[in-house]
């Protein structure tokens, strides 16, 4: 079974938490598209949402799919917020921002009554940081932080597309952080989010209350 398939099934199952009249968040990424494609079938049936994109490219998507869109400021907060993971382990920790998107999808997720969650199964780990950690930071103090992150032990790599550096919807930049060798993530975050000009990090911790795991034909759902 494709790990593409895996991604949708996962997507379908967790689009069967939103009812009409719901605001829901919209996340970035190949597994949130299908998401996002399945909200768009029904919304063509008739089911009445209003979507907050995390992203650009999330709102091309939807908008193409002709489901109603708004921004944050303008809700009373988010119903239920679905997005993807690059890695989640056994106490539903996650790593986030593979897509370049965590700054927005935080600031959503954090606004969310219900954070669901949807991976396909190879984004379980026993333990955070195979993947390396997105952290976005303002470009005035990114060479420093690097400089910084470096001593720290975290080989900080800054993230380029096309040969430029990668730039954030927001405008800024993002290092990938080394953290395999990293046993308190707790502590990493903090300390991270002490640095001047980290606007903020990959790590979403304590915030998935569902997540659903495409597994070959089926889904598993763990739940806080
Ligand atoms: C976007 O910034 C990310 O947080 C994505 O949600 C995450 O990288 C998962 O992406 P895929 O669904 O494409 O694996």
């Amino acid at each position: 079974m494709s790990l593409d398939r895996e991604k949708q099934l996962a997507a379908i199952e967790a689009v069967k938490y939103v009812k009409s009249g719901m605001t829901v968040g919209l996340g970035t990424g190949s597994t949130a598209a299908h998401m996002v494609k399945e909200l768009g079938r029904l919304v063509q049936n008739g089911l009445e949402i209003v979507g907050v994109p995390s992203s650009e490219n999330t709102n091309k998507l939807a908008t193409e799919l002709g489901i109603p869109l708004t921004t944050l400021e303008k809700t009373n907060g988010i119903d239920v917020y679905i997005d993807g993971t690059d890695e989640f382990d056994p106490y539903m920790q996650l790593i986030k921002g593979g897509g370049g998107a965590l700054l927005r999808e935080k600031i959503l997720t954090y606004n969310s009554d219900l954070v669901i969650i949807i991976a396909d199964s190879k984004k379980e780990v026993k333990r955070l940081g195979d993947f390396k950690l997105p952290v976005e930071t303002i470009p005035f103090a990114t060479k420093k932080i690097e400089q910084l992150l470096q001593k720290m032990g975290l080989h900080p790599k800054l993230r380029l597309k096309d040969g430029s550096n990668f730039v954030t919807d927001e405008g800024n930049f993002i290092l990938d952080l080394d953290m395999a060798h990293v046993s308190n993530i707790q502590l990493l975050e903090s300390n991270l989010k002490q640095i001047p000009g980290i606007v903020e990090t990959g790590l979403f911790l304590d915030m998935a209350d569902i997540i659903i795991i495409g597994k070959g034909e089926t889904t598993i759902t763990l739940k806080k």
